[in-house]
């Protein structure tokens, strides 16, 4: 069956990383009609919009995008086109699965676990205002329903996939009725999954336990900006941000991108790892019931990082992302 996919190229090691991983699907066999768009300063100068009517309307008509990162200006400059876009679709799940890597050494093996972020309120709501000269005012949003819907979504998720347990981060010792609010509204929906173990943990003593020992953790819920922080923390437990795939998820519109950003300090060079972007396009083609190609993906993705010889910078070889990318096209053609 064909599909028809939004891509969106993005900034940065965007555009390396995105091509890599479509001359990948094509290598499997993804038979697939890209609906390719532009955002952020790209779109800006093209269309005198970050996030142009036409990338939302091809989202909503195909369903499905695969993104590369986009630039956010820091401090000043137009808002996050990656929140705009979450917010404007509705994407209410930012899911990470974080799981060690076949041959990537790191500090610890066997780490697989899962976080599952919100993505549409918290200090991301974007709600800021200067209260008077050298003051300023960001709001941080917590409403019963968006905490409801990210705790029904988390132990779906462990109901589904089989997982034991799902630990809520919060700071609802400092932020008593904002992160409490989150936190209660966690406890109400896990009352309706018995069979699934539910505790708590304060953010930064769950980052400390993070570090410690990671096994000890299986389905992660965190309000957005704790969320944003453990994802980048938990990508370097396993080898860093060039590994770790994402989605974000909506009740009927999916936009599955990696975890990490544009890399500007390695941009154009052909060394980025497009496997974090890899990994998200697995996710995207379970998504679409392409399952048998995922496997046949990912079984490529790990033998050719088990055979240890054709790798990326950040994972201690010499490859560029060519030559990555084409190590996993033959693997895939030979199978
Ligand atoms: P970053 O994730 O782009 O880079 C952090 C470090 O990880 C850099 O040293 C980079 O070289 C390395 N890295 C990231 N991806 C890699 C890959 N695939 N292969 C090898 N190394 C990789 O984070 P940074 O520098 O803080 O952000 C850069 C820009 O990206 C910012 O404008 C930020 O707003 C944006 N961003 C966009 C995201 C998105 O589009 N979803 C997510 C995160 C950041």
């Amino acid at each position: 069956m064909r599909h028809t996919i939004t891509l969106v190229p993005g900034d940065g090691i965007g555009p390396e990383v995105t091509s890599a991983v479509v001359h990948i699907l094509e290598c499997a066999g993804f038979d697939v009609g890209w609906d390719s768009h532009v955002a952020g300063a790209a779109a800006l100068e093209r269309h005198g919009v970050a996030l142009p009517e036409g990338l939302l309307a091809s989202i909503r008509r195909t369903r499905v995008a695969l993104k590369g990162p986009l630039t956010t200006p820091v401090g000043t400059g137009f808002t996050s086109v990656n929140v705009g876009l979450r917010k404007a679709l509705d994407l209410f799940v930012n899911l990470r699965p974080v799981r060690s890597l076949p041959s990537v050494t790191t500090r610890y093996e066997h780490v697989d676990l899962v976080i599952v972020r919100e993505n549409t309120e918290d200090l991301y709501a974007g709600l800021e205002h200067e209260v008077a000269p050298g003051i300023v005012e960001s709001l941080k949003i917590t409403t019963e329903a968006a905490s409801s819907r990210i705790a029904r979504f988390a132990f779906d998720y462990a109901r589904a996939h089989r997982r034991r347990r799902v630990t809520a981060v919060h700071k609802a010792n400092i932020m008593k009725m904002g992160d409490g609010l989150f936190l209660e509204s966690v406890r109400k929906v896990a009352a309706a999954y018995p069979e699934i173990a539910a505790d708590d943990r304060i953010v930064d003593a769950a980052c400390m336990r993070l570090v410690l020992d990671p096994t000890q953790f299986d389905v992660l819920l965190l309000p957005n900006l704790y969320g944003d922080i453990v994802s980048d923390l938990c990508a370097g437990l396993v080898g860093g941000l060039g590994v770790v795939p994402g989605a974000n998820l909506g009740a009927d519109l999916a936009v599955f991108e990696a975890v990490h950003g544009s890399a500007p300090d390695i941009a154009g060079r052909n060394i980025a790892n497009p496997t974090a972007l890899l990994l998200s396009a697995t996710l995207m083609l379970r998504h679409i019931g392409e399952a048998a190609i995922a496997d046949r993906v990912t079984r490529a993705l790990e033998e050719v990082l088990a055979a240890g010889r054709v790798r990326t910078r950040d994972l201690g070889g010499t490859a560029t992302t060519t030559e990555f990318t084409e190590a996993i096209c033959a693997r895939l053609t030979a199978s």
